[in-house]
């Protein structure tokens, strides 16, 4: 319908091909998308850059509020030892709150696409369409094995897969906007679909809450 723009969430766990996802929807909306776990990403950068404990909540917010576009566009984002470093500066409460503006700021006005862990939950609660992305855990840390071959990294399947589930725990047993679904998210299960599959299934859950919204 007419409106305000229109915000789209997609949250999931790690690896359940949110921000594939994300970027398609965004192409074929004409939205701009914003993939809110490099913010995480790159504070957890910044706090290994200058060898502090991710965990040192004083550092990591300080980092947080330093942070600039550049550092979103730093190849060296990706990684087990950013994936975990990212994942504990994002259990701080400051750190959240540091980064909310800044998330909320770049959907303002125009509308957005944004993928993360709590978009639908705390980021924007009022969001017009929140789609809760999920896999099963050998799915997602198959999926990240062949992404990792892609890139000629060597791994060893059984730790990519130890690494999803320690990071699944890590952002769902925190205190601070646990990764969960939102009560009014529309879950999408991805395990048995192939990449053009998710993205046709979940532009048409869109299209048809944008009709109704
Ligand atoms: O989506 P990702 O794997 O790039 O995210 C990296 C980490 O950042 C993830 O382990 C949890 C955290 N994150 C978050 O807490 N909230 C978000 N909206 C996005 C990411």
């Amino acid at each position: 319908g007419a409106g305000r723009a229109p915000v789209i969430a997609v949250d999931g766990p790690a690896a359940a091909g949110k921000g594939t996802l994300a970027r398609r929807l965004a192409a074929a909306l004409g939205l701009p998308h914003l993939d809110t776990g490099l913010l995480y990403r790159a504070v957890g950068r910044r706090m290994l850059d200058r060898g502090a404990d991710p965990r040192d909540a004083v550092l990591a917010e300080a980092e947080a509020r330093a942070l600039t576009e550049a550092d979103l566009g730093r190849p060296d984002l990706r990684g087990p030892e950013v994936d975990m470093a990212a994942s504990a500066v994002a259990a701080i409460p400051a750190v959240r709150a540091a980064l909310l503006d800044w998330q909320r700021g770049f959907a303002r006005g125009r509308g957005a696409v944004l993928d993360g862990r709590d978009i639908g939950t705390v980021v924007f609660p009022d969001a017009t369409v929140k789609l809760y992305v999920d896999a099963s855990p050998e799915e997602r840390a198959r999926r990240r094995l062949l992404e990792l071959r892609a890139r000629g990294v060597a791994a060893d399947p059984d730790q990519v897969l130890s690494e999803v589930l320690a990071r699944d725990a890590q952002d769902r047993n925190r205190a601070a906007a646990p990764l969960r679904p939102a009560p009014d998210a529309i879950v999408l299960d991805t395990t048995g679909l192939d990449a053009d599959a998710a993205f046709a299934r979940a532009l048409a859950i869109v299209r048809e809450r944008l009709r109704s919204a």
